[in-house]
């Protein structure tokens, strides 16, 4: 894993925030439960990529859901992978990979590749997703969750205080790579800021 500095910062953010995640993010990273559902509702993927899967929270509720697909979580920080490995060591289908998801990454290819509050954190949206799309299969989907909008500006101000978030997606992006199946924005805390699922196929 070649390291930039963006990646260095991400990597010593997450090493201190590893062992408490689970309990604070609970308060603020909204839409992961219901972005599972729905994606249960929709597919039957047979392997499965999620690109910064932290402490492997939804590793844990994709492998309730489909027992017997290959489910593959990746991502940079070896801190949160070393909570997600407690998790998960029991499931023989699941496998971890601590590495960074960039334009110079080459994996198999996935039916279904997801991201939760991790595309919010990459410097360039244009290129990872190009990079998703590159590892999908034929008709592969791609599912999210992440911050949509926020014209709070404290809050703009407190969630990216240590590492920089973006709590504007760029929406139009997602056109340029899948066909929208799916896409709901909700309002978190009466509106300081929005967040959304999505789900999108490879065009
Ligand atoms: C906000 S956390 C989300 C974790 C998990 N998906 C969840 O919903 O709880 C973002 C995660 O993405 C990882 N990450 C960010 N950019 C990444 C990249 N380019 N490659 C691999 N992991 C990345 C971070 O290390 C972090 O664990």
């Amino acid at each position: 894993m070649s390291k930039s500095n963006h990646s260095n910062n991400l990597i010593r953010h997450y090493k201190k925030d590893a062992e408490i995640y689970d309990i604070n993010r609970r308060f603020f990273l909204f839409g992961r439960n219901r972005l599972i559902k729905t994606i249960g509702e929709y597919l039957k993927p047979t392997s499965i990529l999620e690109i910064g899967c932290g402490t492997g929270v939804n590793l844990v509720k994709l492998n309730h859901m489909y027992p017997n697909s290959k489910i593959t979580g990746l991502d940079l920080s070896k801190d949160m992978l070393k909570v997600a490995t407690i998790k998960l060591d029991k499931f023989k289908n699941v496998s971890l990979i601590n590495d960074i998801f960039d334009q110079n990454t080459y994996l198999t290819k996935f039916d279904l590749i997801l991201c939760s509050y991790t595309v919010s954190t990459v410097p360039n949206v244009s290129v990872f997703l190009s990079t998703v799309y590159q590892h999908l299969a034929d008709h592969g989907h791609f599912a999210c969750v992440d911050f949509y909008s926020s014209g709070n500006a404290a809050f703009k101000r407190w969630i990216s205080h240590s590492i920089p978030i973006h709590t504007n997606f760029p929406e139009h992006l997602l056109k340029d790579f899948f066909t929208f199946k799916h896409f709901e924005v909700k309002r978190a805390y009466g509106g300081v800021w929005k967040y959304f699922n999505y789900i999108g196929q490879k065009q």
